[in-house]
């Protein structure tokens, strides 16, 4: 473990080679039960309130794949994807999000996951005929946190349509990528995370060592997931990969042509954190989605850490552009496991939007500067 405290002498991120995050007092108690082996980020399940107005944004906008589909429920998958869905869509009174699924590695992992999470006190319940069309036996809970999640291992394939290059859209979505939550104790959530076995990549952090967002992996890339400190349980956004940076600038110019530009919430940009070019929009009820391509393999154990000032304006976009506000304030409610939305707990320390802007907060692109009026101190 090393220093976490950022370095007033250094402008660039902070390289350590363990996860930084100070420990916290209240953290939630480690099980004696072995966490299940998670392999990846599987799939979402998002509650809609028009399922043909977000149809059309998944199937005719973003060019996502329909598995199989009945008249309240659309199974989605990317490109690349063998197993039936990366995205339910499912009609509903309420937009919110009902489950994010993890994969395991085999079927006794869903044994260890019920262990697990019974030990925490957590709601948990099994079915071996599954929760969604095209997945067998799964486990879902209400985790400590409050957002519910899925783990499965017994899943239809379906082809995989890498090579079929006569489908292919100039902004084709080739994997899922990872899920973003908002949570106001991101020290708390991720002690949790990794006793679940996940791995921090990257993090935001102040002189203070307040943590504002961590991401955190299984699969070897920046993340599976990552926890966004702000008032929740809620979804922040999920993220679909492109091949390359091109696709993502293709997804723009079709959404212009659309006249549908004001589906683009932020971006399109290099983001600091991760590394990868990226792109934020938003579906008819809300939801937001990342079109995310080319971060970097975090798989080695010894995976260097980064860790990025809060007060550094290329952290979030590394061109130093804006991050609009609702980036920051707006995100989507969770369920439980009865589909009853979750309520929401306020955070308590400080929030990144305000210590990035405003007459208390300050960012720089290089420490010292003085302020002029062009982007430092102008954006979020
Ligand atoms: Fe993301």
């Amino acid at each position: 473990m090393t220093d976490p405290i950022i370095s007033r002498d250094s402008p660039e991120p902070v390289v350590t080679a363990d996860d930084p995050i100070p420990a916290p007092l209240n953290r939630i108690p480690t099980p004696v039960a072995p966490a299940p082996d998670i392999l990846r980020c599987a799939y979402m399940e998002l509650v809609v309130t028009d399922l043909a107005a977000s149809r059309a944004f998944y199937v005719d906008v973003l060019d996502l794949i329909v598995t199989e589909e009945d008249e309240n429920t659309v199974y989605l998958r990317s490109f690349e994807e063998f197993i039936h869905h990366n995205l339910v869509l499912r009609k509903g009174p309420v937009a919110a999000v009902a489950a994010f699924a993890y994969r395991v590695r085999s079927p006794h992992d869903l044994d260890l996951a019920v262990a697990f999470y019974e030990e925490l006190g957590c709601r948990v319940e099994r079915r071996a005929e599954g929760f969604t069309t095209g997945i067998g036996d799964s486990v879902r809970v209400e985790d400590p946190l409050g957002f519910p999640y899925e783990f499965f291992y017994d899943v239809a394939h379906v082809e995989r349509l890498s090579w079929r290059y006569d489908l292919y859209t100039p902004g084709a979505l080739v994997r899922l990528d990872h899920f973003n939550q908002v949570t106001p104790d991101v020290p708390r959530a991720v002690a949790y995370m990794e006793d679940l076995g996940f791995r921090v990549t990257e993090d935001i952090q102040d002189e203070h060592g307040t943590t504002y967002a961590a991401w955190m992996r299984r699969k070897p890339t920046v993340h599976d997931t990552a926890m966004t400190g702000g008032d929740g349980p809620r979804m922040h956004h999920v993220a679909f990969a492109t091949h390359e940076k091109h696709n993502i600038i293709a997804i723009c110019d079709k959404l212009g042509a659309l006249r549908r530009s004001d589906a683009i919430e932020r971006g399109p940009g290099r983001h600091g954190v991760s590394n990868a070019f990226y792109l934020y929009l938003r579906d008819p009820d809300g939801h937001r989605i990342e079109i995310y391509t080319q971060d970097y393999y975090t798989g080695d154990p010894d995976n260097p850490v980064v860790t990025w000032d809060v007060h550094d304006n290329q952290r979030r976009d590394w061109w130093g552009n804006p991050v609009v506000p609702s980036w920051y304030t707006d995100a989507s409610p969770v369920l439980d496991l009865d589909g009853e939305l979750q309520p929401v707990v306020a955070r308590t320390e400080d929030s990144e939007m305000e210590v990035t802007i405003g007459a208390d907060g300050f960012s720089y692109t290089r420490k010292d500067d003085e302020a002029h009026g062009f982007k430092l101190g102008n954006t979020l």
